[in-house]
């Protein structure tokens, strides 16, 4: 694909720290050469896959490069021998660095940090009506995540046999150690590590199955909040009367786990 220098100095505004005018521009990227083929503009062509194909890809990468680099490979691994380029241009390494919640932090699921990437490379933009697609998608992948028995996808030769979870939570330090307290593994056992390969066939899987559906149009929001963190949502949240909260997750695992919501 061809790409105009101007459209690829615009394409680059991010590495350029969002330099919008022309002179800034000019002195902040002036002296890089544009690419032949530079990235097009979000979103990238999305072509229907094979969840299966995709979900036993990402189990086999996650024993290279953990399950952030296994997610985002294994689907754009795919879109590169269907669609080729820009996907074939994509560096497969750099997704490494959400491994165990980022950087081993135990932050967000590596899996779910690569699921959002993918998601919105493919259905995001920043013009705010494709931004929303992209995070209605991402958010149901999320509450998918976090309320069902996982990891539900099982290799072909597995190497042990896995104990499901509802992780309630999209950390990775909670699901890595509710996992670790039902299947009385430790975090660096190798059947944990089998544990986590298996989530990222799920993670993967689940995450192709939605944006083929997003690709004929037919997604929709299969999973919402529970009733209760709704109701907590109703007070706390955006649009609220105390406003003192953001978050579209679940509340139970981090509060009143010991004592009661105060009397209101
Ligand atoms: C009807 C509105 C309402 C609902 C529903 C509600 N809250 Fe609250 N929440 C409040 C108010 C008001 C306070 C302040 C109470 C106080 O300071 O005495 C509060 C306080 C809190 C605090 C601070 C508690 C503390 O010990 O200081 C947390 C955390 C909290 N709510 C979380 C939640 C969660 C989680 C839910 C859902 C399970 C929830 N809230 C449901 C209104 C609500
Ligand atoms: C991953 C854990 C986690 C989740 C999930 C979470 N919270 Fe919190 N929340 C915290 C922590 C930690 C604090 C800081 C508590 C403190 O300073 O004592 C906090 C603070 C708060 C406070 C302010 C409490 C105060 O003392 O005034 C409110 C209100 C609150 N959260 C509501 C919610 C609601 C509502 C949800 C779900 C929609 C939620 N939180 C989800 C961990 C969490």
């Amino acid at each position: 694909m061809q790409v105009s220098r101007r459209g690829w100095l615009k394409n680059a505004g991010v590495a350029c720290f969002g330099a919008a005018s022309g002179g800034l521009t000019a002195s902040l990227c002036g002296a890089s050469t544009p690419p032949a083929a530079g990235a097009p503009p979000l979103p990238w062509p999305y072509v229907k896959l094979d969840a299966d194909a995709v979900a036993a890809a990402a189990y086999e990468m996650h024993y290279k490069a953990g399950c952030c680099y296994a997610v985002s490979g294994s689907i754009i691994g795919e879109l590169a021998k269907k669609v080729g380029a820009p996907y074939t241009n994509w560096p497969m390494a750099l997704m490494t660095y959400g491994g165990a919640g980022v950087a081993g932090v135990g932050s967000l699921c590596g899996g779910l940090n690569a699921a959002a990437m993918v998601t919105f490379m493919v259905a995001g933009s920043d013009e705010k009506a494709k931004q929303g697609k992209a995070s209605e998608i991402t958010r149901d992948i999320f509450n998918w995540y976090s309320q069902t028995a996982l990891p539900d996808f099982r290799p072909a030769q597995p190497k042990f046999e896995n104990v499901k979870i509802v992780s309630r939570t999209n950390l990775c330090h909670i699901s890595v150690t509710k996992w670790c307290k039902a299947s009385k593994c430790k975090i660096s056992s190798k059947e944990r590590e089998e544990r986590c390969a298996c989530l990222s066939g799920s993670v993967a899987r689940h995450t192709v199955e939605l944006l083929n559906a997003h690709l004929v149009g037919a997604f929709k929001p299969a999973h919402p909040l529970s009733e209760e963190t709704q109701s907590c949502r109703k007070c706390h949240d955006k649009g609220s009367a105390r406003e003192d909260a953001r978050a579209q997750q679940d509340c139970a695992p981090c509060h009143f786990t010991k004592t009661p919501h105060p009397k209101l």
